[in-house]
């Protein structure tokens, strides 16, 4: 983070409308860079937990950032979009563009709100786009503005459970507009941070979205191919992977085996992507069995924890984890709720157990409040989700509340060698 003698007084006026987690960890971070920030939302209720310090979702080191940034003035919050825009330089869009039963994106509440913004946007005020859109939509919401707003594609590449420190840290920021000075403004809101600036046409800008997020959801299909593969042929898939990782063509990132990916972005952008190109009649097999792959991961991960609950007649499974990854409460896409759902079809007896995420209501019967009351009288343990609290597993602690022996790790985390020689028996996929 910035420390205060390299904030300057404020810069510029930036409206973010749509305070999910795209939109209040940017706006508080544009506010942390020193711009004045009103985050305008149709939601009063959220505007005002937001206000009085409490945040609709868990985001690391946000709290704190909206807490300082309203605490100077910097960051307001305002459910006026015509007010908000009134006086406002730049307005970003960060709408929810969710996914419709063909897969593609529905972005009727994003036109909608450009819609109600060109009745009274001042001319001149720059009007950015941050949601995930179809290739295109740049297109559309200048048409519907008009030319007097230049309109500029920014897509953006924040984690869920690190959004603050991806937007302060970027790897790149990707800007898309056919106005070149309406780019460089834009690019001048991130002048304070250290980043390649990728300058392109709008089209061009929203396709990177789609392609990043379809490029890692298929590395990560194809590490948990290693990992089945390295099962079958008595190979450490870890050792397999860490010996990839070195070869810089590959890379060391987005190469950790785990229950399948998941999440509100991965599933989401790469059928929206499938489905954008099903409608100019193109294939990409590519993408459909990245897709493909991580649902027989998912299924393969089941089949695994049903051959172990099988020798054990009735057995009680614990769940440890329900979140899609750790440092987030986000359960959507979650393959951690989906393969506990399965088992409970398939009859065993669950106890869940996620530290931050409370899971789906089809799961609430079997939810418990801490590690040990999942694990008393589990006869298996699998770990779900690779929150730390679940790393110091070891046969010390389970001993005197597990009824089995076996411990199924589909993260990675737990120290193997803890459990050698003991009477558990630690199971890894590879
Ligand atoms: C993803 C992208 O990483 C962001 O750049 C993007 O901005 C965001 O989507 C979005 O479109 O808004 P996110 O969904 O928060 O971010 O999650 P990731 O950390 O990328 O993880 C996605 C899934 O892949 C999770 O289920 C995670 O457990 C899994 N994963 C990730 C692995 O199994 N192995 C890995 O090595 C990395």
């Amino acid at each position: 983070m910035l420390s205060g003698d390299q904030l300057s007084p404020s810069l510029s006026n930036v409206v973010v409308v749509g305070t999910g987690y795209v939109g209040l960890s940017s706006g508080a971070c544009f506010a942390h860079l020193g711009h004045r920030v009103i985050c305008v939302d149709n939601d009063k209720a959220k505007l005002d937990a937001i206000e009085s310090g409490h945040l609709p979702i868990y985001e690391p080191g946000l709290e704190e950032i909206v807490a300082e940034q309203i605490g100077i003035g910097n960051l307001k919050l305002s459910n006026d979009l015509r007010k908000a825009v009134s006086g406002a330089e730049f307005v970003f869009l960060c709408l929810p563009t969710p996914p419709q039963s063909d897969g593609s994106a529905d972005v009727s509440i994003l036109l909608s709100v450009v819609e109600t913004l060109s009745n009274f946007i001042p001319a001149g005020v720059v009007v950015i786009n941050k949601s995930t859109v179809p290739v295109t939509s740049s297109r559309l919401v200048q048409l519907l503005l008009g030319d007097d707003n230049p309109v500029v594609a920014n897509p953006e590449f924040l984690r869920e459970g690190s959004a603050v420190s991806d937007f302060l840290n970027p790897d790149r920021i990707v800007i898309g507009s056919n106005d070149k000075q309406a780019a460089e403004l834009v690019a001048g809101l991130y002048s304070r941070l250290d980043a390649p600036i990728v300058f392109t046409d709008p089209a061009s800008a929203e396709t990177i979205k789609y392609m990043a997020n379809s490029f890692l959801a298929a590395k990560i299909s194809f590490v948990n191919e290693v990992a089945r593969f390295s099962h079958y042929v008595g190979a450490d898939a870890n050792e397999v992977l860490r010996g990839l990782s070195f070869d810089d063509r590959i890379g060391s990132q987005y190469l950790s085996p785990g229950p399948g990916w998941g999440g509100s972005c991965f599933p989401k952008d790469t059928k929206a992507l499938l489905a954008s190109a099903r409608s100019i009649g193109l294939e990409l097999p590519m993408v459909e069995n990245a897709i493909r792959s991580n649902e027989m991961h998912l299924d393969f991960i089941v089949e695994t924890i049903r051959k172990e609950a099988d020798s054990y007649g009735n057995p009680v499974i614990a769940i440890l984890g329900l979140s899609f990854k750790a440092m987030t409460d986000d359960v959507r896409e979650s393959p951690a709720v989906r393969i506990s759902e399965n088992l409970r079809d398939l009859g065993y007896t669950l106890r869940s157990y996620d530290p931050m995420a409370n899971g789906p209501d089809s799961l609430s019967a079997t939810r418990v409040s801490s590690v040990k009351e999942a694990l008393r009288g589990a006869h298996i343990t699998v770990v779900l989700t690779e929150w730390p609290e679940f790393a110091g597993l070891n046969p010390s602690t389970l001993r005197p509340l597990m009824v089995g022996k076996t411990v199924i790790d589909t993260r990675y985390i737990v120290d193997k060698r803890r459990f050698e020689g003991t009477e558990f028996q630690l199971l890894t996929i590879g």
